[in-house]
């Protein structure tokens, strides 16, 4: 009998299994790990999986749902037809008839990806909230008169201007359509937030004095976002998630090369990263009870290619030499712009990449090390999926990047595994008898 080629992501396992396999028999004999309650009997639905759509240059695989069995009985009753439409499968049902890439989401993966990006507070400014682009300001405005026909708008931004000692400020557009009710809510005293000292970005009924904020590192592989209190600059809770974009390719490289190959492919990695976003936003929100509507600024660090997709750029020039950016310049913009669900006026900051394949997280990383304010020669390494190396000190600063993928971050490895449970942590070897401490010395 034949054999047909499957590609497990994100795990990217893969190998060959026989023509009419179903999904779950080849991720069983590849190793590769997909969720189960009914033993493949068609009944729990954990074992959902979703086939992903085009052409795959890395592995010379076109895939389709069509190189798939049709759906069964089964999976009409347990997959809605939505489902059925945008390719998700049950594993233990369909039988693969040629090559296939399937991915397996969170939700049908047995071993969670495990994710440790935890936040360090690094400055004392940054701790303090000193450095926060956002003002809280309280004001108190004019009733209208009948004799006086300006309207609430104007006379709110006249006190604000007064009471801020700011100039010529503007007003996000989407709060227009709530101002009459907040004033007259909060008998004409509110609360408004000002960014960066031109901006009003919202606007409470009375005394607000809480806000937060989102600083977010899109990586190739993994995405981790910490929600921030603005007041003391302490970060109160972080989530992290594998980046969803995995399906399309495990390394930059492979994404740019499925873009070209499927046209549209750019507008799918940015509206799943986007939607992995949201969805970390709101288990934080859930996890600390913070009001959305306070949720006011963003910072998003990444490498080019994920900075551009992030921002809805295609980023097909970055594929090839000379690897020229969109922008290196930073990019401000509102939050609503990229349907993200902070609060509606929020503000996003993206700092500027520094070339090609050095990007915004590589500011990020020598804004929050410093090396520029040393004397000594600092040497900076970022490790991920693609690796920058920062060399420098007070006189200059050099910097380079490579992809390190497969070698650190387990993307097709046939030996070893990525960091899940049974991975190796660390070992501890006593000093005294120099062996290795067995695990109970660590509870
Ligand atoms: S394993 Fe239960 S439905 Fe497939």
């Amino acid at each position: 009998m034949s054999k047909v080629k499957v590609v497990f992501t994100p795990s990217g396992i893969q190998g060959e299994v026989e023509r009419n396999t179903d999904i779950m028999s080849a991720a069983i004999q590849l190793g590769a790990d997909i969720a189960t309650l009914c033993g493949g009997n068609g009944q729990c639905a954990r074992c959902k999986v979703q086939i992903s759509e085009g052409s795959f240059a890395k592995h010379n695989i076109h895939s389709t749902v069509d190189n798939l069995s049709d759906a069964s009985q089964t999976e009409h009753r347990k997959l809605s037809v939505g489902s059925l439409k945008n390719g998700y499968r049950l594993a233990c049902r369909a039988k693969i008839l040629n090559d296939i890439v399937v991915d397996v989401p969170a939700e049908s993966q047995v071993h969670h990806q495990l994710i440790r990006k935890t936040a360090g507070n690094l400055d004392s400014q940054f701790l303090s909230g000193a450095l926060s682009a956002i003002q809280l300001i309280q004001v108190q405005v004019e009733q209208p008169q009948l004799d006086n026909p300006s309207g609430d708008l104007e006379r709110f931004i006249k006190a604000t201007e007064s009471i801020s000692g700011l100039a010529k400020l503007a007003i996000e557009p989407c709060l227009l359509g709530s101002i009459q009710n907040t004033l007259r809510q909060g008998n004409w005293k509110v609360t408004v937030a000002i960014y960066e000292l031109n901006k009003i970005i919202a606007i409470w009924p009375g005394k607000q004095t809480e806000f937060y904020g989102l600083a977010v590192d899109i990586g190739s592989t993994t995405i981790a976002t910490h929600l921030c209190d603005l007041n003391t600059g302490k970060v109160i809770a972080s989530q992290g998630l594998m980046n969803p974009q995995i399906k399309y390719g495990e390394d930059l490289m492979s994404r740019v090369s499925y873009i070209m190959m499927n046209p549209g492919g750019d507008q799918s990695m940015t509206a799943v990263v986007r939607e992995a976003i949201c969805d970390m936003v709101n288990l934080m929100l859930r996890e600390t009870k913070v009001d959305r509507e306070t949720l006011l600024d963003a910072v998003f660090v990444a490498n080019p290619v994920m900075h551009h997709l992030f921002l809805g750029i295609n980023p097909i020039e970055l594929g090839g030499a000379p690897f020229a950016l969109a922008t290196q310049s930073s990019v401000s913009l509102a939050a609503s712009a990229l349907n993200l669900n902070l609060a509606k006026g929020a503000q996003v900051y993206l700092p500027p990449c520094i070339a090609g394949h050095v990007g915004a997280d590589a500011a990020a990383v020598v804004l929050a090390e410093a090396p520029y304010q040393s004397e000594l020669m600092t040497l900076i390494i970022d490790v991920g999926t693609n690796a920058e190396i920062i060399l420098g000190n007070k006189e200059k600063l050099v910097a380079a990047s490579s992809p390190t993928g497969p070698a650190f971050e387990g993307a097709q490895i046939e030996n070893g595994q990525r960091a899940a449970p049974g991975a190796i942590e660390r070992v501890r070897i006593d000093p005294e008898n120099i062996r290795a401490q067995d695990k109970n010395y660590w509870l």
